[in-house]
């Protein structure tokens, strides 16, 4: 077995745990997920998925984690295996390397247009539209710049097939060589050393698009500013309380953000020391994390898009998504604003830090799993990453609809189901006052007591309870989708998990000879 690698300071911890759960989620993902599902009604489940299964799931990760990592194992199945002596834990475990993966592939690709964009922005390389703000519809003002971003990643096909400009492919692989560079530099020299350095430049980045957004004037309605763009997502609303759909897309929220129920907050964790104060560090990630969601992230893209195009302008252009919203409707105003160039590098290279210290952690479960149960150098782990990472990138990038796809089951849905098994087998199966002290034990904070029973009975009846109505509302006609390349993916998926149970098989066969 090889010898463990640790974090080498608190700091740099806290940072790198930042780095890992804040991400495109928080600026793409969560504007958009909170303007579908209706504003002022999503926020309310959203704080309360936040602190009845954002706050328990991450001191759960970290218990698990560290609790894996003093016995030689920084994913899921070694860690499940370890949990609970049953032969079927350790492929119950898959997941925490399989949904990570998955992620990873179509993740790390958009992480390569936010660089693409940036040099977009600052070269101002986007036509320029011939309409007038405000007189014209967004959709009208939107169409150049939905050109451009539909010709860089292929999309102007009717086929299933799509074809990216050359220039995607060289920002790609630029971003996938700063990543696996990053990577192969190890946990202390590689992740630890980039997030203290990109994470605090996110929040400077953050902080001055913030102060510009705010201060911004409407084209046309002097009305129009910050203040009333605000009620947009402010605006309490209880009709979101009874739709389950709502609540699945709160619930997946907190979890796509704080990088909960994926494996990756349990890899890091699993590289901390044996008395680390993982209550306060947990929570300490978790407030990073939503201070740069529901501050920065729900004010750049919509507060901008509201006074820009009003709210049903905003309406619309969150209606067509994260990539609507950051990649077509973002570059349209800043177009319209002196240094609109630099506002709109500033923009995508913060969505580029935000991504690659996300990217980072995204590939640490699958290298820990190599390193860990096979016993490879770090080196050969990083490069067997690559090799699987490059094989299975033609699907997001080529497969319309393959990227939505890998998105949802990954991102929405696989990581529901993850969580909820962690917290079966911690709290359930391996012995919840053991868990509990796990998760205290060199706490210099007092955990509520309260927690401990969230974490036991309302956690996981709650996501039993969202998974149960959603998948009696809306699965039949999630199944049913059948445009574009969906069961072409859905076989990639299917094959790609096929193939981590092989690998669990082939991994404890050579342990126990
Ligand atoms: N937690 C990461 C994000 O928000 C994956 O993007």
């Amino acid at each position: 077995m090889n010898q463990r690698e640790q974090w080498a300071s608190r700091i740099g911890l806290i940072l790198a745990m930042a780095g890992n759960a804040i991400g495109l989620g928080n600026f793409l993902r969560f504007p958009v997920q909170a303007a579908e599902n209706g504003g002022g009604a999503f926020m309310i489940p959203y704080f309360i998925s936040f602190i009845i299964l954002g706050i328990p799931l991450m001191w759960v990760e970290w218990g698990i984690g560290r609790y894996g990592g003093t016995r030689g194992h920084g994913t899921a199945p070694g860690i499940f295996d370890a949990l609970w002596k049953n032969r079927l834990a350790k492929y119950i475990g898959i997941l925490g390397i399989f949904l990570p993966l998955v992620i990873l592939i179509y993740y790390t690709y958009i992480c390569s247009w936010t660089l693409a964009f940036s040099f977009s922005s600052l070269l101002n390389l986007y036509p320029t539209p011939d309409v007038t703000p405000g007189v014209s519809s967004p959709k009208e003002y939107l169409a150049p710049y939905q050109g451009y971003l539909y010709n860089y990643i292929g999309a102007t096909t009717d086929g299933p097939i799509m074809r990216p400009e050359p220039v995607a492919y060289l920002f790609f692989f630029i971003t996938l060589g700063i990543s696996f560079w990053v990577l192969s530099k190890g946990i202390s020299g590689g992740i630890e050393r980039l997030s203290k350095f990109a994470i605090p430049l996110l929040f400077v980045m953050a902080a001055v698009l913030f102060v510009r957004v705010v201060t911004l004037e409407s084209p046309v309605d002097p009305e129009m500013g910050a203040i009333r763009a605000f009620s947009f997502l402010w605006e309490p609303d209880l009709s979101g309380l009874l739709s389950p759909k709502v609540w699945l897309a709160a619930a997946g929220q907190i979890f796509f953000t704080l990088s909960l129920g994926i494996g990756a907050i349990l890899t890091y964790a699993s590289y901390v020391k044996k008395d680390e104060d993982i209550a306060l560090d947990g929570l300490s990630t978790a407030s990073l994390n939503e201070f740069a969601e529901v501050v920065f992230g729900s004010t750049i893209a919509i507060v901008s898009a509201v006074i820009f195009f009003g709210f049903s302008g905003a309406r619309e252009v969150a209606s067509g998504g994260a990539f609507k919203l950051g990649f077509i409707s973002m570059p349209a105003i800043f177009g319209h604003m002196p240094f609109g160039e630099f506002f709109g590098f500033l923009w995508f290279l913060l969505l580029f830090f935000a991504g690659l210290t996300s990217v980072v952690a995204l590939s640490q479960p699958a290298i820990a799993f190599f390193e860990d149960e096979f016993g490879w150098s770090r080196k050969r782990s990083v490069t067997a990453l690559m090799v699987i990472f490059i094989l299975s990138v033609p699907v997001p990038m080529f497969v319309k609809g393959g990227l939505d796809e890998m998105d949802f089951w990954a991102g929405t849905f696989g990581l529901v189901i993850l969580a909820l098994l962690e917290l079966i087998i911690f709290m359930w199966i391996f012995d919840s006052e053991r868990a509990w002290e796990e998760i205290t034990r060199g706490a210099h904070i007092r955990v509520p007591r309260v927690f401990f029973y969230l974490m036991k009975y309302v956690t996981p009846l709650f996501l039993v309870v969202i998974l149960v109505a959603w998948g009696y509302e809306h699965l039949p006609e999630v199944l049913a989708k059948e445009d574009g390349g969906i069961w072409l993916t859905r076989g990639f998926l299917a094959g790609l998990f096929i193939l981590h149970i092989l690998a669990i098989r082939w991994a404890w066969k050579r342990k126990t000879g």
